[in-house]
């Protein structure tokens, strides 16, 4: 154990990661009022929306509109996903200088989610990574299924090391290691990150825990005693990936700086703002915030 981090980076994906798995159509509008509102409360990273095919994810089709009528506040970075150069491209037009790639540790949900091989997927990254190069765009790399696998059941250690690693030596700044499912538990979350660190810098490492089985906020807390210092969470608790049988909500952000906060480990922001835009996300969505913070502040 590396003791605690005395600083944490929240990279908050609610934009994105949240609202992609939404079944009702969201307005452009409130997509980008609701990024406008995440600026507000001291975010860094804020995931605005993905270029990826509108056929696969139709929910974030307006991905250009969104990105493009936004208020990009400086000092804040406002990454999307981008699945190939095809999206590369319309991310760009509309003036993106961060993006995220995304591939997985296990092949069964690689190929649901991208309809590619591991292989293939890194293979698609290299151009993207040489343009992003050239045109000096930051290049945030996802592995997927690294507790396991709604296809192929368990996912070998070895296998997210050598996607984590592959990925960072392409170039991608940081790796987050996405639990999609929300299936580990505390110490699986943290022998799978000290396997990827004896790879990686810890530098280099995000951790991206869904909370379907209620081990999220515990896995994050292991993870932060190994040593990591950057999480992704979701405001509200939104999220879930389509592709991804059973997968349910992120982290709430909110509940995530409630315990940093706690622990005396600065974000540097602003909690009461924070639950504010999840409330109000909440009820344009039409439902409970899955935030426990929230809801016991309500
Ligand atoms: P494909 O069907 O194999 O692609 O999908 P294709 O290259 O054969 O193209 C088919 C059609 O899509 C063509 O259109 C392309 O132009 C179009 P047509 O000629 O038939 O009219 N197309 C695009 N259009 C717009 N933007 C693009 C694009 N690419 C192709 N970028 C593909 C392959 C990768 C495109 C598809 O599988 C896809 O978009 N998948 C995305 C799935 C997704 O977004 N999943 C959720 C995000 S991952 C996640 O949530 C996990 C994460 O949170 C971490 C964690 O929790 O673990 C990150
Ligand atoms: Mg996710």
């Amino acid at each position: 154990m590396s003791g605690q981090p005395s600083s944490v980076r929240i990279v908050e994906v609610g934009p994105r990661d949240g609202l992609q798995n939404e079944k009702t159509v969201i307005p452009t509008a409130t997509k980008i009022e609701l990024i406008n509102r995440l600026g507000t409360t001291g975010l860094r990273s804020i995931e605005a929306t993905s270029f990826v095919s509108p056929r696969w994810v139709p929910q974030l089709a307006d991905a250009a509109e969104v990105f493009a009528a936004i208020t990009r506040l400086p000092g804040v970075s406002y990454p999307v996903l981008v699945p190939n150069e095809q999206g590369y491209e319309r991310a760009r037009k509309v003036g993106a200088t961060e993006v995220a790639v995304f591939s997985a540790a296990s092949e069964a949900f690689n190929r649901k989610n991208i309809n590619a091989s591991i292989d293939e997927s890194i293979e698609r990254f290299r151009p993207i990574l040489d343009r992003a190069a050239a045109d000096k765009v930051k290049v945030r790399g996802y592995v997927s299924t690294v507790l396991g696998c709604p296809y192929q059941g368990e996912v070998p250690l070895s296998d997210v090391v050598r996607v984590a690693e592959r990925m960072h030596r392409l170039g991608c700044y940081e790796i987050s290691l996405g639990d999609t499912i929300g299936i580990g538990t505390p110490r699986k979350a943290r022998e799978m990150l000290r396997a990827v660190a004896a790879a990686v810098p810890m530098e280099a490492l995000a951790v991206h825990f869904h909370d379907t089985r209620g081990q999220a906020l515990a896995n994050v807390l292991a993870c932060l005693e190994e040593g990591v210092s950057v999480v992704d969470s979701a405001i509200s608790g939104t999220g879930g990936c389509p592709y991804a049988k059973g997968a349910t909500g992120n982290v709430a952000t909110e509940d995530v700086v409630y315990m940093l906060q706690g622990m005396g480990i600065t974000t540097g922001l602003d909690l009461d703002r924070l639950i504010d835009t999840g409330l109000w996300l909440s009820s344009q969505l039409g439902r409970e915030t899955s935030s426990r913070v929230a809801r016991a502040s309500a």
